[in-house]
């Protein structure tokens, strides 16, 4: 099978996505586009300036007002950073505060349709891999390949867990677990875009596998 030039990678939180989408992208040397990242600048924008979560309007006309560069990864930014309006706030993206709130603000239907555009464009030219909860289904359903991880909550609680503790957040198992499910449930429950593998979306339980053992499975076609 030849190496398609578009990978989409879905999933629910720290099913891998982004670890298994930064590994091929490495490995094919292809650009990576992490969306999630652009629905958590929006939301600590807003929180920055104490918008009110549920004034839709008013955060889709920030979406709209707000220059995002993604820039790829470098020694501080191993996963690839984020520009908003020139400012580096890759190290603010997953405070607590903006994991609370970015469900809410992802669901908007109005920011969705502004950032998917931002999306499609990035990803315009081929070479990338785009990892996201709509990837393959919505963004860019002509993808070569479409993959979609999944892992039972309590795995990835536990990966989400040891990723704050090694980042120096002291926060209980317990609220990371709980916080993780309720962001599944607004993901997968609302009305536009949720979270679902596409119909031909190869799905891969990670509960088992290191991000590495994904990436070989997944690219072993592409070498016979
Ligand atoms: O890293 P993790 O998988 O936990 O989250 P993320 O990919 O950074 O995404 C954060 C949130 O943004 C998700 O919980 C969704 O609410 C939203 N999101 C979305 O709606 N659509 C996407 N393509 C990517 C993220």
């Amino acid at each position: 099978m030849p190496i398609p030039g578009v990978i989409a990678i879905d999933g629910p939180g720290a099913s891998g996505k982004n670890t298994v989408g930064l590994i091929l992208a490495q490995r094919l040397g292809y650009r990576f586009l992490d969306s999630g990242a652009m629905y958590r600048a929006l939301t600590w924008q807003a929180l920055q300036m104490a918008i009110d979560f549920a004034d839709e309007a008013l955060l889709e006309r920030l979406a709209a007002s707000m220059r995002i560069e993604v820039t790829a990864a470098d020694l501080a930014h191993p996963h690839g950073g984020l520009l908003l309006d020139g400012a580096d706030v890759t190290p603010q993206l997953h405070r607590p505060e903006v994991d609370a709130k970015v469900s809410l603000v992802a669901q908007i239907s109005g920011v969705r349709r502004i950032l998917v555009a931002q999306q499609r464009s990035i990803a315009a030219e081929d070479g990338i891999v785009v990892v996201g909860r709509d990837i393959g289904t919505v963004v860019l359903p002509e993808a070569g390949l479409k993959l979609y991880l999944d892992a039972g909550a309590p795995a990835r609680a536990r990966r989400r867990h040891a990723e704050l503790l090694a980042g120096g957040d002291l926060i209980a198992y317990e609220e990371v677990l709980a916080a993780l499910e309720q962001r599944d449930a607004i993901d997968s429950q609302r009305i536009g875009s949720p979270l679902r593998p596409a119909p031909d979306a190869r799905i891969i339980a990670t509960d088992q596998l290191t991000a590495a053992e994904v990436a070989d499975l997944v690219l072993q076609p592409c070498q016979n």
